[in-house]
């Protein structure tokens, strides 16, 4: 290569062809076009840039939109399911959910909708069992104390036992009847609490229950030695067959009987009072008349010794009558307050000169009060009871008078007792009727004049064997 500067141009010409001329053409232009673009290539691959960045950023947007709209759509009702809950922990069972959407998260929304609906329902139906049951309650109870009073105020003795034959009730007038505390028996088999002659009788009536569902009977019992005649009804409580106890009312028909045979022997002594009484005016006035008038012309000892003996025995017969209508009549009382204790003294003082063999004993257990009684008549009754004791008690014993104020009874108990022979079971229920004796010359009046006199004060009389021999009468007055 030349190192001077020297141009040495060399032309070549040759013809170009049109197709050559023409790609010539179509490069510079080509390359022309690609000097424009390359001057381009900035500001577009800036554009580009930029139009990137926004749809990545739409994209971004768009993405924490739909995630934010689907949380809501999950934390709403999830929250609303929370807050549902703790509205039904505290009680308010009409909390419902709003509904929301039909995914799983309504299904959910509507089964606690269901739930809360069903317990509220529930609940509702559990309120009205709870009023029905406490209305059945009140009623029940009711009803309790209404048989409460009834068997505590009837004079009926009511007990009853449950289907192992264990005491379960037992009221004031059966208590006081078989003279037991209702504490002592309460819960106590029949087994154990009754013995001999009471344990059989019950057997039987246990017996005959098991058969019949109920029964009517009467009993004649000893209870403290004291001789009782009771009705007793007897049912059966049954249930679908199965035996579950019984209940037994019983009446205690003593006094009432000792009454019924008072008045029906006051009626036969009345009726033949009066029929054995008429004639005798009649033939003591013709036995006197025939003494008027024969006495002097007859003069004779035999016929005025007959008319004598005539009119003595009609004498004597109307006395007797007299004292057997005696019992017949109803007596009028006449009370007037009087102390006991100097009345009993002066009947005692009686006998002391009489009867040295006897010792007479009179105690007080506390004061006496006075009390309105016919003094006569119960000089009569004491003198009946002592003439018993005397004859009871033969060579040597002791007759003791006792008197007591039971003061809660408003009562006082006067209770005479012998040392003599006692008396048998079998007599002591006949005792106060009248004409019962077992003394060849007794009238058998004396006891039931005592039994007029105790009624007509409106006392009881009682008898039972006394310790540790002999016989205690037991009289009760109303103060
Ligand atoms: N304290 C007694 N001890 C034993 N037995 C008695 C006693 N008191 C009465 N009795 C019995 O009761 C019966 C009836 O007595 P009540 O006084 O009524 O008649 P009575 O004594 O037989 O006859 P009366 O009184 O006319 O003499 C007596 O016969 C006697 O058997
Ligand atoms: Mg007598």
């Amino acid at each position: 290569m030349p190192e001077n500067n020297a141009t040495v141009m060399i032309v070549i010409t040759t013809m170009i062809g049109k197709n050559l001329s023409e790609n010539l053409a179509s490069v510079s232009k080509g390359i022309e076009e690609y000097q424009q673009l390359k001057l381009l290539k900035h500001p577009v691959k800036l554009t580009h840039y930029v139009t990137l960045t926004i749809v990545a950023l739409m994209i971004l947007f768009g993405a924490i939109w739909f995630g934010l709209k689907v949380s809501k759509s999950l934390t709403i009702p999830i929250r609303n399911l929370a807050e549902g809950t703790r509205r039904v922990a505290e009680g308010n069972l009409s909390f419902r959910i709003g509904q929301v959407g039909d995914d799983e998260m309504a299904s959910l929304v509507q089964s606690f909708n269901q739930m809360t609906f069903d317990l509220q329902k529930s609940r509702k139906e559990l309120e009205y069992s709870a009023i029905k049951l406490r209305d059945q309650n009140t009623e029940i109870e009711e009803k309790r104390q209404y048989m409460e009073i009834i068997l505590h105020n009837i004079s009926a003795g009511v007990i009853s036992l449950d289907a192992k034959g264990f005491v379960t009730t037992i009221n004031k007038s059966a208590a006081a009847m078989l003279a037991i505390n209702p504490l002592e028996v309460t819960n106590q088999s029949y087994r154990h609490l009754l013995h001999g002659q009471h344990l059989t009788l019950a057997s039987e009536v246990m017996d005959k229950l098991a058969l019949d569902s109920s029964l009517n009977i009467p009993l004649k019992i000893t209870l403290d030695g004291r001789q009782k005649s009771f009705m007793l009804h007897a049912t059966a409580l049954k249930k679908n067959g199965a035996h579950m106890g019984m209940v037994l009312v019983f009446d205690d028909l003593t006094e009432q009987e000792k009454l019924q045979r008072i008045a029906a022997w006051r009626e036969v002594a009345r009726r033949i009072a009066h029929e054995v009484k008429n004639p005798l005016t009649p033939i003591k006035l013709s036995a006197q008349r025939l003494h008027r008038k024969f006495s002097g012309p007859l003069d004779d000892s035999v016929f005025n010794e007959c008319i004598k003996t005539i009119v003595d025995q009609v004498d004597q017969i109307r006395n007797l009558v007299n004292e057997f209508s005696a019992f017949a009549r109803f007596p009028t009382v006449n009370p007037v307050p009087c102390d006991l204790i100097p009345l009993i003294e002066e009947t005692i003082a009686l006998y002391r000169e009489g009867t040295p063999h006897i010792e007479f004993k009179l105690e007080a257990h506390n004061e006496i009060p006075k009390l309105n009684i016919d003094k006569q008549q119960f000089k009569r009754a004491f003198i009946n009871f002592f003439d018993n004791a005397i004859s009871a008690i033969g060579e040597q014993g002791s007759i003791t008078v006792t008197l007591e104020h039971l003061m809660a009874l408003k009562a006082i108990k006067i209770a005479v007792a012998d040392s003599g022979v006692g008396i048998s079971d079998e007599n002591k229920p006949r005792l106060f009727e009248p004409y019962f004796s077992t003394k060849e010359q007794g009238t058998g009046l004396g006891l039931s004049i005592v039994n007029s006199i105790i009624s007509d004060h409106n006392g009881k009389i009682s008898v039972m064997d006394n310790e540790p021999q002999g016989t205690k009468f037991i009289i009760e007055l109303p103060v």
